[in-house]
């Protein structure tokens, strides 16, 4: 508690989180995708989120790209804007998830302490981190966006994997090879992972 929220009263619900798991008829927890810029993490997640969706599951995923041009556009690229971006999504995942829903996060989210900090947010098994790792060679090749190629000439400052560190998960929920295998294993891998954990039907 801050001096901002000490004379804040948090309200219970009668509804509760269980109360609408049980209406939708799953769990809710969050698939924190994680990885460099063009490892494949947005791909994932919402591929993912079309196989749920299929199978009668309310989700819904947060896009870095999409994010940062609404709830985060005041937010840049140095070290204290990107941990307050990930405190956001944090905090909404947070939301999402008592609501019910099944939330997907697709940030690189380059910082261990942060990624550990929104982890604490959630009940033990409810944050599943999926670590996209795909070598920055593969992820400069693709170069979908142009943005390595504009950031190795010295264009963008604090650029990920270039000029600013990304800190690889050590113990992630889920490691997919995005590098190694393509998008129908990586999928099954994610959907594999959550079977077991009866997370999913
Ligand atoms: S994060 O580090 O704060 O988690 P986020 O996932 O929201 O990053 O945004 C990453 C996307 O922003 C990249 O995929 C890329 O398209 C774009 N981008 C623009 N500038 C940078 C930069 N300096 N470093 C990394 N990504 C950048």
């Amino acid at each position: 508690m801050n001096d901002k929220t000490e004379n804040v009263v948090w309200h219970s619900a009668t509804v509760t989180r269980e109360r609408r798991r049980q209406l939708n008829g799953h769990q809710s927890f969050v698939l924190w995708f994680t990885g460099l810029s063009g490892s494949g993490k947005s791909t994932l997640a919402h591929a993912v989120e079309e196989h749920l969706h299929q199978a009668q599951c309310r989700t819904f995923v947060f896009d870095g790209d999409n994010v940062r041009h609404g709830l985060c556009s005041d937010l840049g690229f140095g070290e204290e804007d990107r941990k307050e971006n990930i405190r956001r999504i944090g905090e909404m995942t947070r939301l999402f998830v008592e609501a019910g829903v099944i939330a997907m996060t697709a940030f690189i989210s380059p910082f261990r302490e942060e990624r550990q900090r929104v982890r604490s947010l959630f009940a033990p098994g409810e944050f599943i981190e999926v670590y996209c790792d795909c070598s920055l060679e593969v992820c400069e090749e693709r170069d979908v966006k142009g943005l390595y190629a504009k950031a190795r000439a010295g264009l963008i400052p604090n650029y990920t994997g270039i000029s600013s560190p990304y800190e690889a998960p050590e113990s992630p929920e889920i490691r997919v090879r995005t590098d190694q295998e393509n998008l129908e294993q990586s999928i099954d891998h994610v959907l594999r992972y959550l079977r077991e954990r009866k997370l999913i039907a």
